[in-house]
């Protein structure tokens, strides 16, 4: 199937190469990143994915995975969000078969290729829009149950102001929400511009942030809850033996630790 993505939208196949490559090794189970691999007419050698790159998007997902998991086992209703999809299959990854509603939301051209890769079905269905056009919104019937937003490698994309309204039009919507999104801190933020897939796309990072407590100041009824590491124990066992020393080592300084990392935040009244 060939393909013809640019800027924000060809940062998808980064994480996707990522999973799929981790997948093949056994250090992350996801065959359906490499399905997709497989199946899309697309010169993976020209974004120059590094290894260190590949491993840690695929524990990204791995730590955003286990979240979502256990924030489903305890609310089986619940009604899940999930903003800037790409190709990412976690809905069928994780084997849900209990919840309310699972929504997969990223730009027309990217949900057209996902629908040539996976079904839709009557809990789990696909939004074609840019997430900052905020009348995707309308399609979704206000929940009673727990809602769970999860952003993977998008917010980055997005300026502060369209963070503000995206959150504000989220507490609107809801009573409430848990948030969880990867962030980059300010440097790596300005840093990005020299990461070579990155460069190779065109996509232009607009936000980072240092210090979490920050996003509070954003709206009324936002609440940092924590911050997961991409370094913590958990995550550097399921990696093979030649790379635990560096994220170890990275694990021992707060810069490398904060340069990117998953927070989880409420969206509250
Ligand atoms: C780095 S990829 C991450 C994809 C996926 N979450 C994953 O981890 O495999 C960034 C994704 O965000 C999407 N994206 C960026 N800006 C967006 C916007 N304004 N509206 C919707 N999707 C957006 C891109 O199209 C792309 O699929």
């Amino acid at each position: 199937m060939k393909i013809q993505l640019k800027k924000e939208m060809e940062t998808l196949i980064i994480p996707l190469y990522g999973k799929a490559r981790m997948s093949e090794m056994g250090i992350f189970h996801d065959p359906y990143a490499e399905a997709a691999v497989a199946k899309l007419d697309y010169d993976y050698s020209g974004l120059k994915i590094q290894n260190k790159t590949q491993v840690m998007l695929a524990m990204r997902a791995a730590l955003i995975d286990d979240f979502v998991r256990n924030f489903i086992s305890e609310n089986p209703r619940c009604l899940v969000l999930h903003l800037g999809c790409g190709l990412d299959a976690r809905f069928m990854r994780l084997g849900l078969q209990v919840v309310g509603m699972w929504y997969d939301l990223d730009f027309p051209e990217v949900i057209e290729i996902k629908k040539q890769l996976h079904c839709e079905t009557s809990n789990y269905q696909y939004i074609a829009s840019s997430v900052t056009d905020l009348n995707w919104l309308e399609r979704i019937e206000a929940a009673e149950n727990e809602v769970l937003v999860v952003a993977e490698g998008l917010l980055m994309y997005l300026s502060e102001n369209e963070i503000k309204a995206l959150f504000s039009a989220l507490q609107l919507k809801f009573r409430s929400c848990t948030i969880i999104f990867d962030a980059y801190s300010k440097l790596t933020a300005k840093r990005a511009k020299q990461h070579p897939s990155l460069q190779k796309t065109g996509a232009t990072i607009k936000w980072g942030v240092d210090d979490p407590r920050e996003i509070e100041g954003y709206i009324k009824g936002a609440k940092y809850l924590k911050t997961l590491y991409l370094t913590d124990k958990n995550m550097i066992e399921m990696l093979p033996k030649n790379y635990r020393t560096v994220f170890k080592l990275a694990g021992l300084f707060k810069s490398a630790r904060e340069a990117h990392r998953v927070l989880v935040m409420n969206i509250g009244e």
